[in-house]
């Protein structure tokens, strides 16, 4: 008998996640998983290792990192009890879809959007409705309100700014959509930090539905530590903390990231040399034949090609400058996916792309 005949079928359905691994090399033009192009610098690096080196490994962390909260309640003007932290955005959105989605639970997910939001509603079989966006790709709001009211979801999932699409939705609309429906309402914000649009923080005081998701992952170039931390009203972490892992933030991580957030300046020169860099991107791509590239409000962009998007990508990997092929996304057919590199990445991209176009 195989051992297959345990596993969940829902579970049997689904793929693993990959993200297509390339040897690291120092050729490699990296523009594929919307990262930081800069490290931190080696002597923030140093400072953070030597205070490491000073505390107990052999210990366990606190539960929940008090050091952290603290640090996070500052930098977000919100009181610590309204912030969970974990390792990583992605942890707290298993979390998240833990507290609220068991079997046939309505989630509602306007669509194209990030692949992980319908793969846990898949492992928890919980019932995906999804809301198409608009021909512009921008969110069809009126259309998230008109099936979140016939369908009664529990939890509407809103990745504002969205990737892969780069759109965003505005105060207003992110507080139609909780006010005119009775869901709780998830704003994943990963990349707030390079919009020009404000974050929906404002809200939370007035609805107990609207949960913030935010990552150390892109702004604060700590994708490799892994900290991710949501925000919501007392209440609501309370509830969310009862499934959460216990321990997940390591100290390391945590201290790197108290660290980074004294480190304002040099995050703020950062994400402005990145939104130039996007700029750049854009006006670059805008002005090629046979593209059609979306505004973004994020660190990346995403554009269409007339012809076959998976052939271009290989022929840009053949010249070492990796990015995303997001041609099967619905709506995203022969579309690619670039994240704002260095002036001399996102030069050496468009040198390659101009060639193989
Ligand atoms: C929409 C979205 N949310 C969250 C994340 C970041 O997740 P994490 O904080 O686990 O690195 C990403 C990264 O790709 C993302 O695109």
């Amino acid at each position: 008998m195989s051992f297959l005949k345990h596993i969940k079928p829902s579970i049997q359905k689904l793929e693993a996640y990959t993200v297509k691994s390339i040897p690291p090399s120092p050729d490699l033009i990296k523009l594929n998983q919307n990262e930081n192009p800069f490290d931190l610098p080696d002597s923030l690096k140093r400072e953070i290792v030597e205070e490491f080196i000073l505390q107990p490994w052999n210990r366990y962390p606190d539960v929940f990192p008090a050091k952290l909260i603290e640090a996070l309640s500052l930098y977000t003007n919100v009181p610590e009890e309204s912030i969970i932290a974990a390792n990583g955005s992605n942890e707290l959105m298993y979390t998240i879809l833990m507290t609220i989605v068991s079997k046939g639970t309505k989630v509602l997910i306007p669509t194209p959007t990030f692949f992980l939001y319908e793969k846990i509603v898949n492992v928890l079989e919980g019932t995906l409705i999804s809301v198409p966006a608009s021909n512009d790709l921008s969110f069809d709001v009126e259309s998230i309100i008109a099936t979140a009211k016939k369908e009664q979801p529990s939890l509407i999932i809103l990745n504002s700014p969205n990737s892969p699409t780069g759109q965003m939705l505005s105060i207003a609309e992110v507080e139609k959509i909780t006010s005119e429906t009775e869901a709780i309402v998830l704003v994943d914000e990963a990349y707030i930090e390079f919009a020009d649009m404000p974050t929906v923080l404002p809200l939370m005081q007035r609805y107990d539905r609207l949960i913030i998701l935010r990552t150390f992952s892109k702004a604060f170039s700590l994708a490799g530590l892994r900290i991710g931390y949501l925000l919501a009203q007392p209440s609501v972490c309370a509830e969310l903390l009862k499934p959460k892992i216990p321990f997940t933030v390591n100290n390391f991580s945590s201290a790197a990231a108290v660290k980074l957030m004294q480190k304002k300046e040099l995050i703020l020169e950062r994400i402005l040399y990145i939104k130039a860099q996007k700029e750049y991107l854009f006006n670059e791509l805008n002005g090629m034949k046979g593209i059609k590239v979306f505004s973004s409000q994020t660190n990346f962009l995403i554009f269409q090609v007339k012809n076959d998007a998976k052939i271009l990508f290989e022929k840009l990997l053949s010249e070492n400058v990796l990015i995303r092929d997001v041609g099967s996304y619905p709506m995203l057919k022969n579309t690619l996916r670039v994240n704002a590199g260095t002036e001399i990445e996102n030069r050496a991209f468009l040198a390659a792309l101009k060639k193989h176009l």
